[in-house]
């Protein structure tokens, strides 16, 4: 949509005495920000009208004029050709000026029964519920693209890590699952926010509903609503939903976040287990020897803002008395930041996640340092009749000794073995090796290879399913 905005210098209404300065004027204009919500604000528009003329407040052909009218700003709007004027503050107001001039008396008549405190936390709500709708669509591409990545290393063993130190080994398949988990959440999430969304504040007019005999019931369904909004004063200032909605976009990134920070670190030549595709990566002007994984950085570095974005509407709610107050023409900047941020990120992730190259030798060899099958040892330990503390302590004596000899466990003779307990027999090495130690964890929820291939059938079925 381009935008041209054009100057010109009118008092308010008969109310006033004198125009307001071009610093006010611009101060408080949203029509550079809300212009966006323009095709909502017609379908908006167009379900009101047709209302009113049900309702015989309008007649049939003020409807027909409104109709034809606002097809005119549609594709004025939609070829570029629509004037934005600063001087009509807002979306709202410059799509009726517009309507007034191309129908006449009709346009004059849209807003019987409105206010724009109503009509604004409409088109709010409808901007909203494509969002989410492209939001949750968004989530699920990137899910499916994970569990591409958790299939093709059902197999792959690498080190897990508790406090950053080696801990037991896992498959990568399942630490990618994880990730899948978290973002079915925020699926979750984004689809009961919509609910709360999907309620209908048009009739609550300014604030206290109006002497016109509207029908409610009627716009709702027009519009795809699945309720209205019970309490007039509630309907025009509750921007609740705005900030769930913030609020499920925060996690996405920290999720979005937390995953950037493991590709960071695993795509370091220190750690080396993965390379990222060239194309989300980018070099330095002066070391001509850097790959640096720049998007995951950056969408680690872009959570910033979107929590921002959130505290920001909870800032801007805190102190408003009821009902509309022109502080909530402040709600749409982060609003619409947040998701736009969420929408790239969430594209660009997917897309990356078909561009994660997987080192494996380079994952087993470092499994294969720091003991991860330790905990494997004490448990053969337990099964063979020791007490769970005492096997740990055994194990802690066997683990010292290599640290001193610098080797691993699997490393030591089995006479050797045998002298921090009795019980070790031949078959100990089957479990001190890192296939033997991922394999045994085979029950719903365990890092197994089976479990794995297991968990992504059902999640696949789950993603189908929606
Ligand atoms: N541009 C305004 C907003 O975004 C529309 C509502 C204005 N209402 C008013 N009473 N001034 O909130």
């Amino acid at each position: 949509m381009t935008s041209q905005f054009s100057k010109k210098s009118e008092a308010w209404s008969a109310r006033f005495s004198e125009p307001v300065s071009d610093l006010v004027k611009r101060y408080t204009a949203s029509v550079f920000f809300d212009n966006r919500m323009a095709t909502v604000d017609i379908q908006g528009s167009l379900a009101h009208a047709e209302m009113l003329q049900a309702q015989q407040i309008i007649s049939a052909q003020d409807y027909a004029d409104i109709q034809r009218g606002m097809a005119q700003i549609s594709a004025e709007i939609e070829s570029g050709q629509f004037t934005w004027l600063l001087d009509l503050e807002d979306v709202h107001l410059n799509i009726e000026k517009r309507l007034t001039e191309l129908v006449g008396d009709a346009g004059k008549r849209l807003h019987t029964g409105r206010s724009r405190n109503d009509q604004v936390a409409t088109d709010i709500r409808l901007y909203m519920r494509n969002a989410i709708d492209n939001i949750i669509e968004l989530i699920a591409a990137l899910r499916l693209a994970l569990l591409d990545l958790a299939e093709k290393h059902s197999d792959t063993i690498l080190p897990g890590f508790t406090h950053m130190q080696v801990a037991q080994p896992i498959t990568f398949g399942h630490h990618i699952l994880a990730y899948v988990e978290m973002f079915g959440r925020d699926a979750e999430r984004m689809a009961d926010c919509r609910k709360r969304v999907n309620r209908l504040p048009l009739g609550a007019a300014a604030l206290a509903g109006t002497t016109f005999p509207i029908d409610r019931l009627r716009v709702a369904r027009t519009l795809g609503f699945d309720d209205v909004c019970h309490n007039s004063l509630d309907a025009v200032s509750d921007r609740d939903f705005a900030i769930e909605f913030c609020a499920a976009a925060s996690l996405v990134m920290t999720h979005i976040s937390r995953m950037s920070e493991e590709l960071i670190i695993w795509m370091s030549p220190r750690v080396g287990f993965i390379d990222i595709a060239d194309r989300f990566c980018t070099g330095s002007s002066i070391m001509p020897q850097k790959k640096n994984p720049d998007v995951p950085e950056l969408a680690r570095g872009k959570t910033g803002r979107v929590n921002g974005n959130l505290i920001a509407l909870l800032t801007l709610m805190k102190g408003q008395p009821l009902a509309y107050n022109k502080d909530n023409q402040e709600d749409k900047e982060p609003l619409f930041d947040t998701v736009d941020t969420l929408v790239d990120t969430l594209r660009i992730f997917a897309d990356m996640a078909s561009g994660i190259t997987v080192k494996p030798e380079a994952m087993r060899a470092a499994a294969l340092q720091g003991y991860a099958t330790a905990t494997d040892l004490a448990d053969y330990l337990v099964k063979k009749g020791l007490p769970f503390r005492d096997a740990h302590e055994a194990v802690a004596l066997a683990v010292r000794t290599c640290v001193d000899k610098g080797c691993d466990l699997s490393d030591m003779p089995l006479a050797e073995l045998q002298s921090f307990s009795h019980l070790i027999e031949a078959d100990v090495f089957d479990v001190l090796t890192l296939d033997g130690s991922v394999a045994a964890r085979d029950h719903i929820g365990g890092t197994a290879p089976n479990q794995v291939r297991l968990a992504i059938a059902r999640l696949r079925k789950q993603l189908n399913a929606n």
